[in-house]
């Protein structure tokens, strides 16, 4: 079959690296794809937001089913936009793609369902007084979300009662333009973030891929910005089976059932924003598609193929389709631009002091220039991704192979994974 995936980053080119090793595929697409994707398919100069030119493309070129990477054109209707028209789409219609466009909707849907998560109430312009009661009611620190997609910088986690009113007031009034005309306030939970994977067919079939926890800050030990993540690391030593057995049974049974009972169509990735209190998995967020950078640990951790996964799941029957999963752990380190997240220089010429045996690059931002020359071209450059018997493995041959990738303002975290070292230590 002919595939065409959409995106542009790191958790693309881990897609498009597995998903090439299928002997399902004729030819893979990646619209617009990155410096590092067309070693697994052919780069196409398309928006994955331009559905008239999407749909020219299917056309022309055959296309049997569309993956896309990231939640934009999901959250845009990209599903709804090519249903019935013989073309498989592995992802949720535009209604489930609420689940991460809407936070909103993702809390309504959690608390008719009974999923576990954080007591909330939300808040619009008419309805601030109301809002700054709520806030009288929680302790600190205070946990504010736009409503809508802000590029991960919508969630703002405060101190103060008082400056948690002055936030509300701001983000009502126009912080994150329409995606914070509505406000979620809720309360504050805390424990270990991780992240969990479902594939889903829309008729109930379901498979839980590998779970891993990614890095979000820019600074070692958690501190600093937020970034779109730093690394990531697979399994999870607290995500062990009785934890795992909740999370199935309280999450995600109970959000797939939802789903249909609402009439809702999902036929692709479901990611779990999970923390854990005190054993207790609780929802954080839903994403419609997989994370950046897990992915790049996630795809090394899978022995099926996934092109017949995606398949079945986009045809509504995933049926008795195997998902083997390898014992071994997975890591992920990513090489970033000098400044990030805040501003920083692009067109850095990068270079690999090759060969590169113990890790897989799989390139974010990077592109090759006019003269051929591989460049930074984003925050986040290159994931290094490795596999290990043990964590502590895979993450020596990552940074191994990290200090033969450079550019000018190269930098990286190197505590990647310690936390869960040190957990897994201590139990
Ligand atoms: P979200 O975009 O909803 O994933 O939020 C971004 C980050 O904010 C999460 O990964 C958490 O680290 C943090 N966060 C969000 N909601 C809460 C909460 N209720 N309690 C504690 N931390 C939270
Ligand atoms: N790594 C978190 C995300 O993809 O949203």
């Amino acid at each position: 079959m002919n595939i065409l995936l959409l995106g542009s980053g790191g958790r693309e080119s881990a897609l498009a690296w597995k998903m090439s090793q299928s002997e399902l595929v004729d030819k893979l697409y990646i619209a617009p794809g990155n410096g590092g994707t067309s070693q697994y398919g052919t780069n196409v100069a398309l928006s994955p937001l331009d559905f008239d030119g999407i749909a020219r493309f299917v056309t022309d070129n055959a296309i049997d089913m569309i993956v896309p990477g990231n939640e934009d054109p999901l959250v845009a209707g990209i599903y709804d936009r090519f249903a019935g028209s013989g073309i498989l789409i592995a992802g949720p219609s535009q209604a489930g793609a609420a689940l991460e466009g809407s936070k909103d909707f993702a809390k309504a849907f959690m608390s008719r369902h009974g999923i576990p998560t954080a007591r909330y109430q939300s808040f619009t312009a008419e309805t601030i007084e109301e809002g700054y009661r709520f806030l009288e009611t929680l302790q600190a620190p205070y946990v504010l979300k736009a409503d809508g997609l802000a590029a991960g910088k919508g969630v703002l986690i405060i101190d103060t009662l008082e400056e948690a009113k002055k936030s509300l007031a701001e983000m009502l009034g126009g912080m994150f333009g329409k995606s914070s005309a509505t406000v979620v306030i809720e309360e504050f939970l805390s424990g270990i973030e991780c992240s969990v994977f479902v594939l889903t067919d829309g008729n109930g079939g379901y498979r839980v891929l590998p779970v891993a926890k990614d890095y979000k800050r820019i600074g070692e030990g958690d501190t600093g910005l937020n970034t779109g993540g730093m690394g990531a690391v697979s399994p999870v030593v607290f995500a062990d089976e009785t934890f795992m057995s909740k999370v199935e049974s309280r999450i995600i049974i109970p959000t797939i059932s939802g789903l249909k009972a609402e009439g809702i169509t999902y036929r692709g990735f479901i990611f779990l924003g999970l923390i854990n209190v005190g054993g207790e998995p609780m929802v954080i967020e839903y994403n419609v598609r997989m994370g950046d950078p897990e992915t790049e640990a996630v795809m090394l951790r899978i022995d099926s193929d996934l092109v017949a996964l995606l398949k079945a799941a986009a045809e509504g029957n995933l049926g008795e389709m195997p998902l083997a999963i390898s014992d071994k752990a997975a890591v992920t380190v990513m090489i970033v631009s000098g400044g990030y997240p805040g501003s920083y220089p692009k067109g850095k010429a990068i270079t690999v002091d090759g060969p590169i045996e113990e890790s897989i690059l799989f390139h974010a931002g990077t592109k090759v220039d006019e003269n051929g020359q591989l460049v930074t071209s984003g925050g986040r450059v290159i994931s290094v991704s490795s596999v290990g018997a043990t964590v502590e493995e895979a993450l020596a041959k990552s940074y191994r192979t990290a200090s033969k990738v450079n550019f000018e303002g190269k930098n990286m975290r190197r505590d990647i994974g310690q936390d869960l070292l040190r957990l897994q230590n201590a139990r």
